[in-house]
């Protein structure tokens, strides 16, 4: 009886698992698609100390940086400027999107200028 239990367990178990792994993975798919990642790519060009200021007016409510914010800590971070340019354009779960009539493309420079001196993109 415990045997059978058990099995009927890993089996659901093995469906929740494979459910979410697709899932998760056309979503990943979807927001970093090759064709849309292509448009957002360039060299930064902003300037970190007016990019201080919009994080500090859009970021870093959720991002204050260690553990306290809803968002995680952005220092050191690997991702690619495109990816964050996306990102920020477009939004991911619980990270809201800005469009360029709150962030201007200008502002969405310096805003990655300063999270270069963060760490981020290296
Ligand atoms: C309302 C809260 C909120 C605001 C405002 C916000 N973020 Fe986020 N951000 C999040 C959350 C939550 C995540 C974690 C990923 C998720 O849950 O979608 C995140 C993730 C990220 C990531 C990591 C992305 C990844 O792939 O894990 C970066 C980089 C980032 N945010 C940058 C920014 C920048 C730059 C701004 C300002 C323009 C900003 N965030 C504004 C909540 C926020």
């Amino acid at each position: 009886m415990r045997r059978i239990f058990g099995s009927i367990l890993l089996g659901l178990f093995g469906l929740a698992v494979a459910c979410g792994g697709s899932e998760s993975g056309t979503e990943g798919e979807g927001s970093a698609g090759g064709e849309d990642l292509s448009t957002f790519e360039g060299p930064i060009t902003g300037d970190p100390a007016a990019g201080a200021e919009v994080f500090a007016n859009f970021c870093a409510g959720c991002h204050p940086g260690g553990s306290a914010g809803v968002g995680p800590d952005l220092h050191g971070r690997t991702d690619s400027p495109a990816e964050i340019r996306a990102l920020i354009r477009h939004g991911e779960d619980r990270m809201p999107a800005f469009g360029p009539d709150q962030i201007s493309d200008e502002d969405l420079e310096n805003v990655l200028a300063h999270l270069r001196s963060y760490g981020m993109f290296q």
